[in-house]
C-alpha cells in the first residue's frame, strides 16, 4: 500500500479519447493472401492483417496510421502453431469474406470495415461504420456498434458493476488501497470481455500492454470502443456463443493455471507482520490448540532485514531453519512475501548482483532507474529480459533452503512512493525479450513478468514440485504463474461484495485462483462480517485472511466464542469439501473454466441472471448464495432451472425460480444440483494430516431418476507425477427411478492408487428406507442405527437427515450399489 495524493496518477489516466483528432481507415486499396486464411489489405497508408486461427478465433491486426505491421510479439499468447483451419474464400466489389465452419469475417472494402458473422449468418459483432479502427498521434482505437440490448462482461479485476455496459475503464496496473466500486484501473489487467446478446455471446481480447481503456457506452450510446495509448490494435475476437467454449479458447491462447498443491487450497493466515518468531510459533500453535484447521502462514515484510528482498532479520528471526522445521512438523507451510524493488546498498548480495549483472531498469540515459518503496531508495529489476528473469530466481535459493514453501510477489504493478506517476518513470527503458522499450509500453505485464521469473526461478529450485506463488498485479495468461488476490480493500460490507463481484470477473477473465483479503485488510470487520467473508472463502479457491499492519489481531478465534465456533466450523467445511474443490481446480487447469461461475457464465439466456454478482455456482454441482447484508438471515436465491437440494436442510426446490432460504449466522446458503455425487473428507487438522479415510460421496439423486455423472479426481497433491499418469479418476453414474436408484462407480483410471481406506456413500432419501441394498449384487447386511457399528462395512439410515449411508471397502474398482425401494 502506499499513501500519497493519487492526483497526478488520475491526471496521466484521463481518457485521451475525448480530446484526440482520430483518422479512421479509408478504402482498401490491394489486398494479398499470405495463406489460405490470412489477407493482408491495404487501405491508404494502413496496413491491416485479419487471420482465421481456428473456427472460432480470428485475429486483427493494424496500425492505422502506419505502414507496416511490427513484429507482432505478445507477452500473453503462449499457443501459436493453430492447426490452419478451413477457410472459405469470397472476394465481392464490396466485401472480402473469409468463412470458417463457424463463423464469417466480412471486410467491407469502403472504407475497411469487420463484421463477424456466425455460420447462419447472423450479425454478431461490427465494426462502427464512421469510425472502425483509427488512429490519432500514437493512441490507437476500435469503435464497435452496440446493439440496446448486448451486454458486457469480463475485463478481469473491477470494482464496479458486474455488467460493464454503460461503463468506462481502464487498465493501468496500480497501488490504490481502500479502493472503492468507482476506482479505475486497479492492480490487474485482462483486456479481454465477453459481449452478450439474446443468449448468446462472443469473446474480445485487445492484446496491448500499454495504458488501454474500455468504453462501453459511456461515451455514445450506440458505440463501445476499446484502445490504447499506443502500440498496435491487436486483437481476438472469439466467435462462441457460449461464454465456456469462448473462455476454454481464451485460455488455450494464453495459457492456464497449472494444478496447485493442495494444500495452497487449505486455510491461509496472513497479515502484516506476523513477528517476531515467537508471534509465528504462537499462532502456529493456536491454530492446532483451538482445532481450527489451517495449511499456511504467512511472513509479510517485517521478516526481512530492513525490508531487504531474499534476507532475513536476524533479530527478529534468529534460526529461521528451525523455525520453518518446526513449523512444517506441525503440518504448516510458509509463504514469505517477496517485492520487486531492490534497496540500493552497496553491502547487499542481491543488490549487488543484481548491479553487476545489469539486470535493473534504467533511465532513459543509461544510468540505473531508482525510486522509494518500503526499504527506501530501490532499484527494479528487468523482469521483461529473460536473463534478468533466470536471475531473479536463482535468489530463491537460500529462502527456498530455509523451507519457505510459496512466494508472495507483491508491489509488483510496480508500485514507487515518490515518481509522479507512482510507478517506474515511463520513459525508463526495458531491454525486453523483444527489443528496448520505454515502460509505458510494458507497464502492464511488469508484475507478470515478475511472477513469471519466480515462478520458473522455484520450480528449477524444487523439480518436480508444483510451485504456489500468489499475486497482486497481473496481465492476461498470468494465471500460469500465479494465483491472484483483490489488493487492499476494506472491512466493509461494501468491500465484501466488491469482493465477490470482483473474484467473479477475475474467474471469468481467464484466472481461476482468486481470492480476496478475508474480513478486509484495512479496518476492523464485526464478528458477523468476519464470520461472513469466511463462508465465502470456503467457495473463494484462495481462502486467506490478512490484515493491515495497525489493526488489532482478526485471526479466526478474536471476535468472542460464539464466533470462534462457528468460524472453525466454517474451515471445517472448507476442509471437508477439499477432495471436490480439488477436483474443480483440476478441472480449470486442465480446460481453463474456473471454479467460481457467475450465472451468465452458464446460462447467458437468462436475462433475470445477467446482472446477478451475488451468487455463483462453484464448479458445475454446487450453487453458492452467499449472505452479503449485515444482519440478514434469510437469502433470496435464483435458481436456475433443475432441481436443486439445499445443502443444510436436504430440501430439494425445483428450479427456474427465486427461492428464500434460512441464512442462520453459521451457514452460507448453498444448494446441490440434483443428479450430483459430492466427494468429501473427514476433518483434518492440514491437508497432509492424513490421507482421505474414509472417501465419503455425497450422493443427491436426481427425482425423475435421470442419468447423471459425477467425476472425481485424486493425485498425490504436490508432485508433477500426475503427468505422467500418476492420477485416479472416476466416473460416477447415477440412474433410477422413483422405485429404485443404482449408482456405478468406475473402475480407476490413471495409476495413483491412495492407501487402502473406506467409501462411504450417503443418499439423500428423502427419509425412505430401502427394502434392500446391493453391492457389486451381493445383498449389503443392515446395521444397527448405532455410532459403533459405523466402522463395520454394511448400510444404516441416518437418524438425522433419513441418508442412507453405505459404507465399504475402496479397492479403487468398479463399485456397483443398488437401492431398491419395493
Ligand atoms: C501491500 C499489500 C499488503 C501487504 C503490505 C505490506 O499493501 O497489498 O497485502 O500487507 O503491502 O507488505
Amino acid at each position: 500500500m502506499q499513501h500519497r495524493s493519487l492526483t497526478i496518477a488520475a491526471l496521466l489516466l484521463l481518457p485521451c479519447t475525448l480530446i484526440a483528432q482520430w483518422k479512421s481507415l479509408p478504402d482498401v486499396d490491394s489486398l494479398r493472401y499470405e495463406n489460405g486464411a490470412t489477407v493482408l489489405l491495404h487501405a491508404g497508408k494502413s496496413v491491416t492483417r485479419v487471420q482465421v486461427l481456428a473456427d472460432d478465433l480470428v485475429r486483427i491486426r493494424c496500425v492505422p496510421g502506419g505502414s507496416a505491421l511490427g513484429a507482432g510479439f505478445s507477452w500473453a499468447v503462449v499457443k501459436r502453431d493453430w492447426k490452419p483451419p478451413v477457410v472459405r474464400r469470397l472476394e465481392t466489389d464490396s466485401a472480402i469474406t473469409l468463412a470458417s465452419t463457424t463463423l464469417k469475417v466480412v471486410i467491407g472494402r469502403r472504407p475497411l470495415r469487420i463484421s463477424f458473422l456466425d455460420s447462419a449468418g447472423h450479425l454478431v459483432n461490427a465494426d462502427h461504420p464512421g469510425k472502425g479502427m483509427s488512429q490519432s498521434g500514437n493512441e490507437i482505437r476500435v469503435w464497435k456498434i452496440m446493439p440496446p440490448d448486448e451486454h458486457y462482461f469480463g475485463l478481469g479485476e473491477k470494482g464496479g458493476s458486474f455488467n460493464r455496459r454503460g461503463s468506462h475503464t481502464a487498465m493501468w496496473n496500480s497501488d490504490i488501497p481502500a479502493y472503492g466500486p468507482d476506482t479505475d484501473p486497479l492492480y490487474q489487467s485482462i483486456p479481454f470481455f465477453y459481449g452478450v446478446r439474446e443468449g448468446k455471446a462472443y469473446g474480445i481480447f485487445f492484446d496491448n500492454p500499454a495504458w488501454s481503456s474500455f468504453d462501453f457506452g459511456k461515451e455514445s450510446r450506440n458505440q463501445y470502443s476499446f484502445g490504447a495509448e499506443s502500440g498496435e490494435i491487436d486483437y481476438y475476437f472469439f466467435c462462441g456463443p457460449t461464454p465456456r467454449k469462448i473462455l476454454s479458447t481464451f485460455t488455450e491462447l494464453v495459457g492456464r493455471m497449472p494444478l496447485p498443491p493442495r494444500w495452497s487450497l487449505g486455510y491461509q493466515q496472513c497479515r502484516w507482520s506476523y513477528t517476531p518468531e515467537s508471534r509465528v510459533r504462537e499462532i502456529a500453535e493456536s491454530f492446532r490448540s483451538q482445532r481450527i484447521p489451517c495449511d499456511v502462514i504467512y511472513l509479510d515484510i517485517d521478516y526481512m532485514e530492513g525490508y531487504r528482498v531474499f534476507t532475513w532479520n536476524a533479530r527478529n528471526f534468529p534460526s529461521p531453519e528451525r523455525l520453518l522445521t518446526d513449523l512444517a512438523r506441525d503440518g504448516f507451510k510458509v509463504v514469505a512475501i517477496i517485492d520487486p524493488g531492490i534497496k540500493i546498498d552497496s553491502s547487499y548480495a542481491a543488490y549487488r548482483s543484481g548491479e553487476a549483472g545489469n539486470h535493473f531498469v534504467s533511465r532513459s540515459d543509461g544510468t540505473v532507474f531508482t525510486g522509494d518503496v518500503w526499504p527506501g531508495r530501490c532499484a527494479f529489476p528487468d523482469f521483461t529480459n529473460q536473463r534478468t528473469r533466470t536471475w531473479w530466481g536463482e535468489q530463491f535459493s537460500g529462502l527456498v533452503h530455509s523451507g519457505i514453501k510459496g512466494w508472495w510477489n507483491d508491489m509488483n504493478e510496480p508500485s514507487v512512493f515518490n515518481t509522479p506517476t507512482r510507478t517506474i518513470d515511463l520513459a525508463a527503458v526495458h531491454r525486453t525479450d523483444f527489443g528496448p522499450s520505454s515502460h509505458a509500453g510494458n507497464h502492464n505485464i511488469y508484475g507478470m513478468q515478475m511472477t513469471r521469473a519466480t515462478f520458473e526461478g522455484v520450480r528449477k529450485l524444487v523439480p518436480g514440485e508444483r510451485p504456489f506463488v500468489l499475486t497482486r498485479a497481473s496481465y492476461a495468461g498470468g494465471q500460469q504463474f500465479a494465483a491472484a488476490w483483490t489488493g487492499d480493500n476494506v472491512a466493509s460490507w461494501e468491500h465484501f461484495a466488491m469482493a465477490l463481484r470482483m473474484c467473479l470477473s477475475m474467474s471469468i477473465s481467464g484466472q481461476p485462483f482468486v481470492g480476496s483479503d478475508i474480513g478486509g485488510f484495512l479496518g476492523y470487520p464485526s464478528g458477523e462480517l468476519f464470520a461472513r467473508w469466511l463462508q465465502l472463502g470456503i467457495f473463494t479457491p484462495l481462502m486467506r485472511a490478512h490484515s493491515e499492519i495497525n489493526e488489532p489481531n482478526k485471526e479466526p478465534w478474536e471476535y468472542g466464542a460464539e464466533f470462534t465456533v462457528i468460524n472453525r466450523e466454517t474451515i471445517n467445511l472448507r476442509y471437508a469439501l477439499l477432495p471436490y474443490i480439488y477436483g474443480v481446480m483440476q478441472e480449470a487447469a486442465a480446460t481453463g473454466i474456473p471454479a467460481m461461475r457467475p450465472m451468465m457464465f452458464d446460462n447467458p439466456t437468462d436475462l433475470i441472471n445477467l446482472d446477478e454478482s451475488t451468487q455463483f455456482t462453484f464448479g458445475s454441482d454446487l450453487l453458492v448464495a452467499p449472505v452479503l447484508q449485515q444482519g440478514a438471515v434469510k437469502r433470496r436465491v435464483n435458481l436456475p432451472a433443475g432441481f436443486w437440494y439445499d445443502y443444510w436442510t436436504g430440501v430439494l426446490h425445483a428450479g427456474g425460480k427465486e427461492v428464500s432460504v434460512d441464512a442462520p449466522i453459521n451457514r452460507i446458503p448453498f444448494f446441490i444440483r440434483a443428479g450430483a455425487a459430492i466427494p468429501t473428507q473427514q476433518v483434518v487438522q492440514y491437508t497432509s494430516e492424513a490421507p482421505v479415510d474414509p472417501l465419503t460421496i455425497l450422493v443427491y439423486p436426481h427425482p425423475s431418476g435421470i442419468r447423471t455423472q459425477s467425476v472425481f479426481y485424486e493425485d498425490d497433491g504436490t508432485s508433477l507425477r500426475f503427468q505422467k499418469g500418476e492420477y485416479l479418476r472416476r466416473t460416477l453414474t447415477q440412474s433410477g427411478s422413483v422405485d429404485s436408484l443404482t449408482l456405478v462407480l468406475s473402475a480407476a483410471e490413471g495409476i495413483y492408487r491412495p492407501a487402502s481406506r473406506s467409501l462411504i456413500f450417503r443418499v439423500l432419501s428423502a427419509g425412505k428406507t430401502p427394502k434392500r441394498v446391493t453391492l457389486n449384487n451381493m445383498s449389503s447386511n443392515r446395521r444397527e442405527i448405532s455410532p459403533s457399528t459405523r466402522q463395520e462395512d454394511g448400510w444404516w439410515m441416518d437418524e438425522k437427515d433419513g441418508a442412507i449411508t453405505i459404507r465399504c471397502p475402496d479397492r479403487t474398482d468398479s463399485v456397483r450399489l443398488a437401492i431398491s425401494y419395493r
